[in-house]
């Protein structure tokens, strides 16, 4: 019996069943960080569309690394790595950085014109073009299908502090940030409609 055909008879929602992997990517739009690890004398960075906050308290933050990934192999020898978030401009280097392997002898760094520093609390390359960076101690690595998922602890922040209003939200009009839609198509943030809900706005009258 096709199940997902039974199902989709049966209900008179608007939307369509299908069987994975069938818009599977359908989540995007979302915004990509930038992984970056280092270990006995080595570095590389990467693009990762998945990943989360995961804890206020400890402060902890997800990413989704596949096995293959030679950044994988630095984190999992070092238990550190940094998240970075990068403007609309940075886009191609965003790009770039996920469609290149250290693995084929890149050095990221220098052919994609990253420059970084090291942490502050951790042995972990910084990048200068991010608005804002975490600093993770791996705390847990959890086999998740083809990717582990890598669980950090937060232990330092880095921000542009131009990048950021007196609420502590971006500012898209001086630093532009980027969603990402997947097939390459970043967009910039900060030209669209937006609002700003009050506690009435959200929890009164439909
Ligand atoms: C937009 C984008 C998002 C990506 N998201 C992830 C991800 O979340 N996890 C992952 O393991 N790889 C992801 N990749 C693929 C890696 O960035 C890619 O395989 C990269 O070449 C790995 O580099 P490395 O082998 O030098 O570590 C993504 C690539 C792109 C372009």
């Amino acid at each position: 019996m096709d199940v997902t055909r039974d199902l989709e008879q049966r209900t008179d929602s608007p939307l369509r069943v299908s069987a994975p992997p069938e818009r599977f990517f359908g989540y995007y739009p979302g915004t990509v960080a930038v992984v970056t690890s280092a270990h006995a004398g080595e570095r590389n960075v990467m693009s990762a569309g998945w990943h989360a906050a995961l804890s206020i308290d400890p402060p902890m933050y997800g990413v989704a690394l596949g096995r293959q990934r030679y950044t994988y192999e630095l984190v999992a020898a070092s238990r550190a790595f940094a998240v970075h978030f990068l403007p609309f401009e940075r886009s191609r280097a965003v790009a770039a950085v996920g469609s290149t392997s250290r693995h084929d002898g890149v050095d990221k760094f220098a052919r994609f014109d990253l420059c970084a520093s090291n942490g502050a609390a951790l042995d972990v390359p910084i990048l200068h073009d991010a608005y804002l960076a975490y600093e993770c101690r791996v705390v847990a690595l959890h086999e998740t299908g083809d990717h582990d998922w890598v669980v950090g602890e937060v232990v330092a922040v880095h921000h542009l502090p131009e990048a950021y209003d007196e609420r502590l939200l971006l500012d898209c009009h001086r630093v532009h940030g980027a969603v990402y839609y997947g097939r390459n198509r970043y967009e910039a943030l900060g030209e669209g409609r937006r609002v700003d809900l009050t506690p009435a706005d959200v929890l009164g009258d439909p």
